[in-house]
């Protein structure tokens, strides 16, 4: 049967602005770092990309390296795109990223020109598309001049592979750095990726200040903290969650009883509020003005869903946000 998307696909989203730029991205937006690749079931993952099409989601962001195994979940979306979302690639906003280990020898990581280009051009041919909305450097390389970096990204926007171009865990200096020499060369530099949830809070010392000053839009990852800041793991750790997933990056380890213990008393908020503690969490990262989109992950189609359900009640009262900070201190 072929995809046929729902009418009202944009009657319940919210759309930003991505920092100071003309591209506006869905409050919400899916990753597709676990649960798309070879390993993974191909039917599940394309009914998930067609539920969020059909929810506004208009965002889908990849990696050189998602799978497993590394360039699968570009080869599945690539699947998808070609025999489904093809006709309505105008309405999509699809990312990819270098800067993890992708190929043996000296050549196949971190920030080199050299890196960076043959990867994307791997990127489009494992997708099947002309070009990426943004390409992002996925983390910072310590050796190579971010002059040379810059002029990697430049290069990729200039040659017409991608519109625009971002970066990832990138601190407020690199950050600054990098928005210093591109602006120079005049390049479309729109967007930061840096990891933000309630346990993580990194970015409100420093990183969201430099986004301002800068007019970067910022689309956070983990939101939901791999899962940890829902109610999935209150009774132990269930065999079909990420925790149990042999190719899961969230270990049991991580599932602390001081971890457990917050999400409880965070799950009583979340419920006086009429939501899930998984809406809460994402409707949680969405109050700064900084943020641009949550970048969600999900399992299943029913797990997007629920958490588009957050967009009912995104605003939070001073007495919450109090309440909220009293229990993570
Ligand atoms: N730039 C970077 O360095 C970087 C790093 C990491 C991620 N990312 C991006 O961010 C995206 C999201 O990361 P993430 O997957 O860690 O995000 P997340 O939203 O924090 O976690 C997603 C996981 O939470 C669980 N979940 C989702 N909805 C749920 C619900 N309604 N109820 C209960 N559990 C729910 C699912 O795990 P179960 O399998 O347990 O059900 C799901 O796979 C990635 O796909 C990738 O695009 C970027």
């Amino acid at each position: 049967m072929p995809y046929n998307p729902d009418a009202h696909r944009y009657d319940i989203m919210h759309y930003r602005r991505c920092g100071r730029s003309g591209l506006k991205l869905p409050v919400v937006s899916l990753g597709l770092w676990h649960n798309f690749g070879h390993v993974d079931h191909f039917e599940n993952a394309r009914a998930m990309i067609f539920k969020a099409f059909d929810l506004g989601i208009t965002h889908f962001d990849l990696a050189n390296n998602y799978g497993p195994p590394p360039g699968s979940a570009e080869e599945n979306f690539g699947r998808i795109f070609r025999n489904d979302l093809k006709p309505f690639r105008d309405e999509l906003v699809i990312s990819t990223k270098a800067g993890w280990p992708m190929w043996p020898g000296p050549y196949g990581d971190f920030g080199s020109r050299k890196y960076l280009i043959a990867s994307l051009d791997q990127s489009l041919k494992r997708m099947g598309l002309d070009y990426v909305d943004i390409f992002y450097h996925h983390r910072p390389d310590p050796e190579t001049p971010l002059h040379e970096t810059a002029l990697a990204l430049d290069h990729i926007v200039h040659s017409g592979r991608a519109l625009y171009v971002g970066v990832s865990n990138y601190n407020p200096r690199q950050t600054t750095d990098m928005a210093k020499i591109l602006k120079k060369l005049n390049t479309p530099f729109i967007i930061h990726q840096p990891k933000y949830n309630m346990f993580y809070r990194n970015i409100e010392s420093g990183l969201t200040d430099v986004l301002k000053r800068e007019g970067l839009g910022c689309i956070v990852f983990s939101p939901l903290a791999q899962g940890l800041l829902t109610d999935k793991y209150l009774n132990g750790i269930p065999n079909d969650s990420r925790a149990a997933n042999p190719h899961g990056f969230l270990k049991s380890e991580h599932i602390t009883g001081e971890a457990i213990e917050k999400v409880k008393k965070l799950s009583q908020i979340a419920n006086a509020r009429g939501q899930s503690m998984a809406q809460m969490a994402v409707a949680w990262t969405l109050r700064l003005p900084e943020i641009t989109s949550a970048l969600i992950g999900a399992h299943t189609p029913a797990q997007i869903e629920e958490l588009i359900g957050a967009l009912e009640h995104l605003d939070f009262e001073e007495r919450e946000l109090r309440e909220i900070e009293a229990i993570l201190a």
